[in-house]
């Protein structure tokens, strides 16, 4: 992407120049199924610019060694990309000191970690984790496995017909017996960008912990952990413009030291006999074993490409795409959208009356749309609303109006065949 990248802000949509951006992006440009690629499963995965492509390359071609291993060279060059990753992601959200990043393989695997390492050893029988209806399966299947590992309650925040959550009895689902409140910022499955900052105001001023799922948030707003003042907050790269099986997690530093590690092996500790170990200083305790060196460096080249076209701008402009779609769905006959809060980002659930959103994913994909069809990893949401699946369209900052009307497109050829 060249310099200049702005434009005259008459609309949100024309502040960034999305010619350009789509440049930086190959797998935008080709044809499935005859017509041009419209990319709408942004919330699953995102695609990456030629810039991560390129960092991921240059390691490879030129760094590729263990990290905080060697004394070669190349040993010391991939050590400072890893570790000049960290500093960005720490840049990116905030946090105090590079010692509360932890590189993990993506959201499912740090809440996994800190389910076990953070929350298992403090918790009793009878004892609750808070969760809410609109979570992901990563944020609600580690801590079913935790309860059935320690005797422990899992309650949950109840949802409304918007995707809201209907936080009325919020205050009293915070009780002496909770153990953590872990909620999504952005729910995948509909949108909705839930009032953490408020959640974890109420939960802190009862003692509670919190984690912050954020692998929906971070490809499209700001993040500042601080201001959010939660312990945890977790996320993944590949939504994110990065590689795939890599991600971090922002951690407290006096929690982190009080946690005992979570995997054992290589470089998380500092001595090893056969009658002690001594665990290394975090993050390292967490990072056993060779990382994804290549993931954390695309990783930290995603932020460098977000930051470089302004995450207000993306998010700003993502909001408008949002609406001008949102406006364009509802005025259509026999389309429902499953979602409506009042604050959401990038997606679009929507059910086309007596169409199975297999079928409406299918019947797009022969148009050369690509959306999800599914439950998203989100089954009470579905469960929920009484339906199966649902068809979701989500948006990153390189889709277009033009692409909207291509979502419209399709959803008319889609009721015409099944008309
Ligand atoms: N969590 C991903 C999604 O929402 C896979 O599609």
């Amino acid at each position: 992407m060249t310099q200049s990248t702005f434009k005259t802000p008459s609309s949100p949509l024309n502040d960034i120049d999305v010619a350009a951006i789509r440049r930086d992006f190959p797998v935008l440009h080709q044809e499935v199924n005859g017509h041009p690629l419209v990319y709408l499963d942004n919330a699953a995965s995102s695609q990456k610019p030629v810039q991560v492509i390129e960092a991921i390359d240059h390691y490879y071609r030129m760094d590729n060694a263990n990290v905080h291993r060697g004394v070669h060279r190349l040993s010391q060059r991939a050590t400072d990309a890893y570790e000049g990753a960290r500093s960005k992601v720490r840049q990116f959200v905030n946090a105090k000191s590079d010692k509360e990043i932890v590189f993990v393989r993506g959201a499912t695997e740090a809440v996994n970690l800190i389910a076990q390492s953070f929350v298992r050893p403090n918790i009793e029988p009878g004892d609750e984790i808070l969760i809410s209806y609109l979570e992901h399966h990563a944020n609600i299947v580690p801590w079913q496995m935790l309860c059935e590992q320690t005797g422990a309650k899992l309650n949950v925040i109840p949802m409304l017909e918007s995707g809201e959550l209907d936080l009325s009895g919020f205050d009293s689902l915070l009780t002496d017996k909770t153990k953590i409140m872990a909620v999504g910022q952005v729910s995948n499955a509909l949108g909705t960008v839930n009032p953490v900052k408020e959640m974890i105001a109420k939960a802190k001023a009862k003692g509670i912990p919190v984690l912050i799922d954020g692998a929906q948030a971070v490809p499209h707003m700001q993040v500042d952990v601080q201001d959010l003042d939660c312990d945890f907050y977790v996320f993944s790269g590949h939504k994110m413009f990065a590689p795939t099986g890599i991600g971090a997690f922002y951690g407290k530093q006096s929690l982190l030291e009080a946690m005992p590690p979570w995997q054992g092996g290589g470089d998380m500790i500092l001595s090893v006999s056969f009658e002690h170990t001594e665990y290394n200083a975090v993050p390292y305790k967490f990072e056993a074993g060779t990382p994804h060196i290549a993931g954390a460096i695309g990783l930290g080249a995603a932020i460098d490409y977000m930051q470089s076209i302004g995450i207000a701008n993306i998010t700003a402009y993502e909001h408008a795409l949002l609406s001008y779609a949102t406006e364009k769905v509802s005025a259509m006959a026999d389309v429902r959208i499953i979602g409506t809060a009042q604050n959401k980002a990038s997606v679009l659930s929507f059910m086309i009356e007596d169409v199975h959103p297999h079928d409406v994913g299918t019947i797009f994909d022969q148009q050369g749309v690509a959306i999800r069809a599914g439950h998203h990893c989100a089954q009470p949401v579905m469960q929920f609303y009484g339906i199966a699946a649902t068809a979701r369209a989500s948006f990153a900052f390189y889709n277009t109006e033009q692409e909207v009307d291509s979502l419209i497109k399709a959803i008319k050829t889609t009721q015409e065949l099944f008309a």
